[in-house]
């Protein structure tokens, strides 16, 4: 088995959904759909943009696909050879992992069309593809390409005003339609054949249509290059486009491909997890990681990851925890730098977090659910639709899922107990910390009759009991945070007082730093050693069925199992690991006993509905020894998007697309879980607890501006430099 590919052989209609997303290529600014070079809207190809977003009317705001610059349709002799339409003789799909390629090869009665297409890595605005057509029967062939303005979208269309150009680099500009936001693709194409080039407008695109009389057993090359600027990468973006594109026509296509591989080679050496015992699992990891750099903004410095990465437009594009909690922990060992990129989307947010607290009546930031540009929140108070009724049910994710603030509060410690560096803190992380430290102050209540500080109506990483009090996780994040927020006051004081003196005074901190003293030890609920921690107050009052009596009560299996009529609200089925994840993020909380009875008690009662679960599962069960357990959870996560597994409706919004965090978990779960690595202090320890399936781990580690290679065996460890 190539562990470094993933091919799929012979064609199926029912496919064409998942394929897109398993075969995805991307490099952070874009990322291409795993379709047919044929394929239009109907098949759902796209070019999804990250960062731009747009709102059409009052459906959901979403982000923007950019028209496609690599559309290739081949005719012979007025027959159309489109996959889907002819059939092939012979087909299959590759991605290659290492080298960041996407690659088809389709035989048809009248030739065989075979394509290698990159999403740069050198370069984050430039796509191209090459097709190498082979001819099977003497006849004219005509190729239509060009660039394609009718395009898929979920709630568009979100480009209007079109205007094209032709020549020979073509044009095509729009803008979006809420913020105006300028959009240009260009495209050049070479063709290796003697051939006549007409070039036309239609009000679906500008195209070529490149004619040549073919030859049995003839081949003729054609390469095509495009490249995407919106108006969020500067002025002129059409400019900028095409002369990217004529910078490409005259470098060829051997040489953005030998720079796109060098690029991707340079993140597989900070990167690569060598896995040995079990090929399927090393070629699931890879294919994890390799989403995970497909979709990593490094233009940029400050953006995050949407919850979809970039395979459409589902979960708006957005950014949720899983970025601070399941993605940041691959970088900040890996990437450091990206790993800072990601937590200064959300500094550069802040404003946003800010104006959310202060729209329910509270004090400091609380962040976006789903968060889009400019901390703007996507989350609608109706994010699922009724099976039954097709109404818009009321979902209090938005307003009640406040244990975010303190997931990136979270993440901001992390990055400075790991690397050390304050110099994010100074840059707007102590700020944040303060902030979302500030809005549990405000979001807490005291009672009249005692002490005790509580969380009131919120909803825990488990979505399907909503308004629930004095969730556990919830109130162990706030804690954290509001300790965290005192800690990094003393660290400070001691380094850099004149720098937190002003940073309290601009925030006029005095008072909420006095009260967070007080409070948070006060934060319920207080764990008992040894127990079984109560989810949120009254969890275990409710219905203790099985997954399967709630599974056998659904009357249609899209049907939402959250919300008030749920099937699983009203019991102890959960959605996903919540008490679990607690204690796989505080592992320094609980004995591992501890981790034990819980995981135990919860598991059984886990849908694992959301693809967050596997990770903090395995994490846990690695922490009481059983690494024989994580395993089963290990090749779910690592190999979701290889498998098209994940939910894809949730009432009846379809959800699908690739899945980061389960990408990021199955890393997780590899390196901090079976390796058991642990950095602290700029010091590397490991506590090896590989599964039986599993001989060896190797992975490199970057700890304060070195690199590390650990080596992991079923006898012990070892690292050496470089
Ligand atoms: C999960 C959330 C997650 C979101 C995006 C939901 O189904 O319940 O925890 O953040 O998906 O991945």
């Amino acid at each position: 088995m190539d562990i470094w590919s993933y091919t799929q052989n012979g064609y199926n209609a029912d496919d064409t959904v998942t394929n897109g997303n398993r075969f995805l290529i991307g490099n952070g600014y874009m990322g291409y759909r795993g379709t047919m070079d044929e394929w239009g809207r109907g098949e759902m190809a796209a070019v999804n943009l990250a960062g731009v977003y747009d709102q059409n009317g009052d459906q959901w705001r979403e982000p923007v696909n950019a028209p496609n610059g690599l559309f290739a349709k081949l005719s012979v002799n007025g027959e159309e050879l489109s996959l889907g339409k002819a059939e092939p003789s012979a087909h299959s799909q590759t991605v290659h992992f290492r080298r960041g390629t996407h690659s088809r090869d389709t035989e048809f009665a009248a030739a065989r069309i075979q394509s290698e297409r990159i999403v740069s890595a050198a370069e984050p605005h430039l796509l191209a593809s090459r097709l190498t057509l082979t001819f099977k029967t003497d006849g004219r062939a005509e190729l239509t390409t060009g660039i394609v303005t009718d395009i898929w979208d979920i709630n568009g269309p979100h480009l209007f005003g079109h205007s094209y150009q032709t020549g020979a680099v073509l044009l095509a500009e729009a803008r979006t339609g809420e913020l105006d936001i300028p959009v240009a693709v260009a495209q050049a194409a070479q063709c290796g054949a003697a051939h006549d080039e007409k070039q036309e407008v239609t009000d679906t695109g500008v195209y070529r249509r490149i004619c040549f009389d073919a030859k049995a057993g003839e081949t003729v090359a054609v390469t095509l290059f495009s490249a995407v600027f919106t108006g969020m990468d500067g002025p002129e973006p059409g400019k900028r486009a095409a002369a990217l594109c004529e910078q490409a026509l005259s470098d060829g296509y051997e040489c953005l491909v030998a720079a796109h591989e060098a690029a991707w080679e340079k993140l597989w050496q900070n990167s690569a997890v060598e896995l040995s015992g079990c090929d399927e699992a090393a070629r699931a990891l890879n294919a994890s990681l390799y989403h995970l750099h497909s979709i990593a903004p490094r233009h940029a410095g400050n953006l995050s990851i949407p919850a979809r990465g970039l395979s459409g437009q589902t979960y708006k594009g957005a950014i949720f925890w899983d970025s601070e909690v399941f993605l940041f922990p691959v970088f900040v060992h890996t990437e450091p730098e990206l790993a800072k990129a990601l937590l200064r989307y959300r500094i550069e947010t802040l404003p946003g977090a800010l104006r959310k607290a202060a729209e329910y009546g509270f004090r400091g930031a609380f962040y976006p659910w789903e968060s889009q540009e400019g901390g703007a929140e996507g989350c609608t108070n109706y994010n699922v639709t009724d099976v039954f009724t097709h109404r818009p049910v009321r979902t209090y994710f938005r307003d009640r899922q406040i244990h975010i603030s303190g997931d990136i509060a979270y993440a901001f410690w992390r990055y400075y107990e790991i690397t050390g560096d304050l110099s994010l803190m100074r840059e707007g992380g102590a700020e944040v910390i303060l902030q979302c430290a500030r809005f549990y102050l405000s979001r807490a209540h005291r009672r009249v009759d005692g002490d005790d500080v509580e969380l009131l109506d919120v909803i825990g990483p488990d979505e399907y009991h909503e308004r629930v009090n004095n969730n556990a996780f919830t109130n162990q994040m706030a804690a954290h945070c509001m300790s965290r927020a005192l800690a990094l006051t003393e660290i400070f004081a001691e380094s850099d007082p004149a720098f937190i003196d002003a940073l309290l005074q601009k925030l006029d901190y005095k008072d909420d730093l006095a009260r967070l003293k007080t409070v948070y030890p006060l934060l319920r609920p207080v764990f008992a050693e040894g127990e079984v921690i109560e989810q949120f107050d009254g969890y275990f009052a409710l219905e203790d069925c099985s997954l399967e009596t709630v599974r056998g009560r659904l009357l249609d299996e899209r049907e939402y199992w959250g919300t008030n009529h749920g099937v699983a609200a009203h019991t102890q089925i959960i959605k996903q690991a919540d008490v679990v994840a607690m204690t796989a993020l505080f592992p320094a909380l609980f004995s591992d006993e501890t981790v034990e009875r819980n995981w135990r008690y919860y598991e059984p009662r886990t849908e694992h509905g959301s693809s967050l679960s596997a990770c903090m599962h395995a994490l846990t069960a690695c922490c009481f020894g059983r690494p024989d357990l994580a395993w089963e959870h290990f090749i779910k996560s690592a190999s979701i998007d290889l498998a098209g597994g994940g939910k894809h409706w949730a009432g009846e919004i379809y959800i699908g697309g690739t899945h980061p965090a389960a990408n990021g978990g199955a890393w997780m779960i590899a390196v901090l879980g079976f390796a058991g690595l642990s950095v602290r202090d700029g010091e590397i320890t490991a506590s090896p607890r590989l599964p039986p399936q599993i001989t060896s781990l190797r992975f490199p580690v970057t700890v304060r501006g070195k690199r590390y290679r650990i080596t992991v065996t079923h006898d012990g460890w070892s690292r050496e430099e470089g």
